[in-house]
């Protein structure tokens, strides 16, 4: 798959080149950067949110190379109740202790923000020092509830997209570049 191509589709939907693998390198160093210098000496712990963040997290983690820190791994269940009632049925793999931890949630994209709303809110329940979210993709015109995004790779159009670890029905994480939804399909 290469971003020279012009179309990509899967099941029916098409999707166009949209942001280049060099250009979120470049954007996840400055991320990387910006962490490395707020968390130091404060041994935070980063929680990647499976499956969309395994690759954004992998490769801010590398550029964190002298940032004494812990990363786990966790998954978020689908929502309680309500859609917007912010509760997150059930948080899979957190084994670490976060009791006055410093806390940052490395996820994939936010589009209505519910998810990290509730991830936060359950967190914060078990009182760590701090807890921030940082994010590859922020789609701030799709946001319905009051969120603090306090790092962003890239903020996007309110479009899907997929690659770079986030997909279309599982098919296609493993694209390294991000591809768009071509409009008119809509
Ligand atoms: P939110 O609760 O609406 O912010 O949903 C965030 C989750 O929805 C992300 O972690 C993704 O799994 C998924 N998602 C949102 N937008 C996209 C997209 O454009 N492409 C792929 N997955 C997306
Ligand atoms: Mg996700």
């Amino acid at each position: 798959m290469n971003i020279q191509e012009k179309e990509i589709s899967h099941k029916g939907l098409t999707f166009v080149p949209y942001l280049a693998r060099e250009k979120i390198a470049h954007e996840v160093k400055r991320v990387a950067q910006e962490i490395s210098q707020e968390y130091k000496d404060k041994n935070p712990i980063f929680i990647g949110i499976l499956n969309g963040a395994f690759i954004f997290c992998s490769d801010l983690i590398r550029n964190l190379e002298f940032l004494e820190c812990e990363i786990e791994f966790c998954k978020v269940s689908s929502y309680e109740g309500t859609e917007s009632s912010g509760n997150i049925k059930q948080l899979i793999g957190l084994k670490q202790d976060i009791k006055d931890r410093h806390v940052v949630i490395i996820e994939d994209i936010v589009d209505s923000g519910i998810t990290m709303q509730g991830l936060i809110n359950f967190l914060k329940e078990k009182n760590p020092a701090s807890v921030k979210l940082c994010t590859m993709f922020f789609k701030p015109a799709n946001l319905k509830v009051e969120l603090k995004v306090d790092y962003i790779g890239m903020t996007i159009d309110p479009e899907f997209i997929v690659g770079y670890g986030l997909d279309f029905d599982e098919w296609g994480r493993n694209i390294p570049d991000v591809w768009i939804l071509k409009k008119e399909q809509k």
